[in-house]
């Protein structure tokens, strides 16, 4: 595949470039937008930086050796240079349009660009749009989770920067705290240059660069779901999440103080709709 590191440095134009910078092998995703109201204390786990993707390259040979990571994140705009750009539109879109209609997805919303180093690891968290997942240069192994897994895997807070994201370290699970991640089952495989794997909104997915498999580039085509028709029962896991966002949503909102959530919800739930109290 032509697209290595020196093909992107060489064609990909100077414009500038989300990095985000870790002190580990960790790069848990944050929303900037949710910081300021209600988490001003907030301590971000990366750093995020903006540079040129040649710088980009450069850094990642000089952070090689200290335990400082990289991970460049950015969506592909119209300010990529004509060679990307051509490459890029010389796709295979048949492939990913086949799909989209078939399924009946809304519009193609975004492809983010992803470059790695080996062993970075993006922590288990879903996403709210479908994503076809092209990987196309280095191993990612992926390992994904049902939305009916949602009690396993303890999500923040939705009003929480790291909304979306499970609150288990998955390197240091806290059983006390965490009891049913233990009943956690997933599918894992490992893609490489030329797959893509489809991950279906609301699935969670944990995701890493193998180690000592070179650097990794994927990019990500994320597609808006297909728009509501006539609802049928049982409803499906992923809508009873989205059923759930909705009202931990209305309750920060009307409460104004997250901490007020807990004792209204228990105040609907216990003895009326728990066998116990
Ligand atoms: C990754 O490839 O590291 C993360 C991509 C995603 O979560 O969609
Ligand atoms: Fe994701």
């Amino acid at each position: 595949m032509k697209w290595d590191l020196n093909y992107l440095e060489e064609n990909i134009g100077t414009s500038d470039f989300t990095v985000f910078q870790s002190s580990n092998h960790k790069f848990k995703y944050y929303d900037e937008k949710k910081i300021p109201k209600l988490n001003a204390e907030f301590i971000p786990p990366t750093t995020k930086l903006s540079m040129k993707f040649s710088e980009f390259t450069k850094c990642l040979t000089e952070t090689k050796d200290s335990n400082s990571r990289l991970y460049l994140q950015e969506c592909l705009n119209n300010n990529l240079g004509a060679e990307i750009v051509r490459d890029f539109l010389n796709f295979d879109w048949q492939f990913c349009t086949t799909i989209q209609s078939k399924h009946s997805w809304g519009p193609l919303t975004s492809n983010l660009l992803l470059v790695g180093m080996e062993g970075n690891v993006s922590p288990c968290h879903y996403d709210e749009q479908q994503n076809l997942f092209a990987q196309v240069l280095g191993h990612k192994r992926c390992i994904l989770f049902p939305p009916e897994q949602f009690e396993c895997l303890y999500p923040h807070p939705v009003f929480h920067p790291h909304d979306r994201q499970s609150m288990v370290d998955f390197d240091n699970p806290d059983h006390v705290r965490f009891p049913k991640f233990k009943e956690l089952k997933g599918w894992e495989t490992v893609i490489g240059p030329g797959e893509v794997l489809y991950i279906p909104i609301y699935w969670w997915h944990h995701i890493e660069s193998l180690l000592a498999g070179g650097p990794t580039v994927t990019i990500n085509f994320w597609y808006k779901a297909k728009p509501n028709g006539s609802v049928t029962y049982p409803l499906k896991g992923h809508q009873k999440v989205a059923i759930m966002r909705n009202i931990e949503k209305m309750l920060v909102d009307v409460l104004q103080d997250p901490n007020d959530v807990s004792p209204l919800l228990r105040a609907i739930v216990l003895g009326r709709y728990t066998e116990h109290t």
